[in-house]
């Protein structure tokens, strides 16, 4: 693996194993995923793009300049790895989004789907808030068990192996990436 010094600078020193997907194949899927999303929708839908910080703000920020019809955009704060590779199952939510859901077509955006916890920590309490639709798109899914809360949209099936880089991070580092890694 050649790395420039502009990646080599990023890295500061810490080893990653290798590159998963680089910067120009996920810029390729984020556009396809924001085509796919706006063949969906309607601008009368009032699409509410939900992305569920901190791991999707890369993804997000690049998936909604992709998508050609009025979008707004809000976050929601969940917090469940703590510094650890391995989920703890305990999802505690920091930030709403103080948009109103009511009535509108709501996307949430997440970087990665592993167990599926957080998702069904989350759904039921966005889909109490009444949106006329909720769906997810997520960058990568490790599909590791059963799911019944399968994203609509899935940029990526992701290796089983503990994945860095464009918006995820290992105890805080690495999101600044432009590719994805696995450490
Ligand atoms: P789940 O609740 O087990 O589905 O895990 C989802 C959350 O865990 C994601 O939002 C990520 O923040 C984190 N996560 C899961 N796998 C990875 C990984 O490989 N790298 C970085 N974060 C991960
Ligand atoms: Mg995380």
């Amino acid at each position: 693996m050649t790395l420039t010094p502009q990646e080599e600078a990023q890295l500061g020193g810490r080893e990653i194993r290798r590159v998963v997907f680089t910067a120009e194949e996920v810029d390729a899927r984020v556009r396809e995923l924001g085509r796919e999303i706006t063949e969906c929708y309607r601008p009368e839908d009032r699409l509410l793009v939900v992305g569920l910080l901190k791991g999707s703000f890369v993804f997000l920020a690049d998936l909604v300049r992709r998508i050609a019809l009025p979008v707004h955009v809000d976050f929601l704060v969940a917090s469940s790895y703590g510094k650890g590779k391995v989920s703890t199952g305990d999802v505690r939510l920091l930030y709403d989004p103080e948009s109103s859901l009511s009535g509108r077509a709501v996307v949430l955006v997440e970087d990665i789907v592993d167990s599926g916890t957080t998702l069904r920590k989350l759904l039921p309490r966005l889909q109490a808030r009444d949106p006329a639709s909720l769906e997810v798109c997520t960058l990568l899914h490790k599909r590791t068990d059963g799911d019944e809360h399968s994203p609509r949209w899935v940029g990526f099936d992701a290796p089983n192996e503990f994945l860095v880089g464009y918006g995820l991070d290992h105890a805080e580092d690495f999101r600044h990436l432009p590719y994805i890694a696995s450490l």
